[in-house]
C-alpha cells in the first residue's frame, strides 16, 4: 500500500493532535506531535533558569541546544507517543500554563526551528507519518501528499483547552487560557521565521461545528483520495 505525508497546520486547540492520532492509528502511521518539541525546549529554558522576568536568554538557550536530546517512545499500555527529554518523560510537563506561557517566544528562534525540522524531516523520511504544528505543510514536509488546515473560533478553542487542563487537575481560569491562545496564535502568525500560515496547496478544515466522527469521516475520504 502506497505510503503519504500528512501535514496538519493550524492555530491552537483546533484538535490537530486529536485528528493527528486517529489518522496515524487508523493507517497505521506514525505520529509526530510537533508542538511538543518547541514544549521541551521552553521546558528546559524553564528547568535550566534561562528565563527571567519572562524574558528568555535566547544566546544561552542556543548555547545549550546541543544538550538538548528530545525523542519519542511508544507506550504500549497507553498506546499514545511520548516525548523524552534528556531520557526523562516529560509528556504531561509540557502541557503546563508555564511552558504555554513561553512556548511561542522560544518559536521564534531560528536556530532552535532550525534543529527540530531536522529532527522532523529525518523523522518522516520513510513517509506513512502524520504530523501536526505550524509549518508542517510549509516548510516541514512542502511536499506532503495532504496539508490540511484546521480553523476553529477563539471561543471553542479556548473552552477545549480549558476543560482539558481542569480534567488533568490544573488550576487554571478560563481567561487565562483564552488570553494565552490569542497571544500565541498571534505570535505564531507574525514571527518572521516560518510563521503559520495556510499553504496554497492545504484544505482548510473549520470544526468548530463538526463532532469528531464527522470530522474524522471528512478527512479520511480526502486521504483515500491521495491513495
Ligand atoms: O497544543 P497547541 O495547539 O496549543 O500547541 P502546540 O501544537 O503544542 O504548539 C505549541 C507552540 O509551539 C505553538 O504555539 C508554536 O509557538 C510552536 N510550534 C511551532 O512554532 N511550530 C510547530 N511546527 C509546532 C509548534
Amino acid at each position: 500500500m502506497k505510503k503519504i505525508t500528512i501535514a496538519i497546520d493550524g492555530f491552537s486547540s483546533t484538535g490537530k493532535s486529536t485528528l493527528a492520532k486517529q489518522l496515524a492509528q487508523k493507517l497505521q502511521y506514525i505520529y509526530v506531535d510537533s508542538g511538543a518539541m518547541y514544549r521541551a525546549v521552553a521546558l528546559y529554558a524553564l528547568q535550566n533558569n534561562l528565563i527571567e522576568n519572562n524574558e528568555l536568554n535566547t544566546v544561552a538557550l542556543i548555547n545549550n541546544l546541543p544538550n538538548i536530546n528530545i525523542s519519542f517512545q511508544y507506550n504500549e499500555r497507553l498506546k499514545v507517543s511520548e516525548i523524552y527529554l534528556n531520557g526523562v518523560n516529560v509528556n504531561t510537563e509540557i502541557r503546563s500554563m508555564e511552558v504555554s506561557n513561553i512556548v511561542s517566544r522560544v518559536a521564534t528562534v531560528p536556530e532552535i526551528r532550525q534543529q527540530l525540522v531536522a529532527l522532523q524531516q529525518q523523522m518522516g523520511a520513510q513517509k506513512g507519518i502524520v504530523m501536526d504544528g505550524r509549518d508542517i505543510g510549509t516548510v516541514v514536509f512542502p511536499d506532503a501528499e495532504l496539508k490540511l488546515f484546521m480553523t476553529s473560533s477563539a471561543n471553542t478553542r479556548a473552552q477545549r483547552r480549558y476543560d482539558e487542563l481542569i480534567e488533568s487537575g490544573a488550576l487554571v481560569t478560563f481567561e487565562a487560557v483564552l488570553e494565552n491562545i490569542t497571544s500565541r496564535d498571534h505570535l505564531d502568525s507574525t514571527r518572521e521565521d516560518s510563521p503559520l500560515f495556510k499553504a496554497t496547496d492545504a484544505i482548510e478544515i473549520d470544526n468548530s461545528n463538526l463532532s469528531l466522527d464527522q470530522q474524522f469521516d471528512k478527512v479520511l475520504a480526502l486521504v483515500a483520495s491521495k491513495l
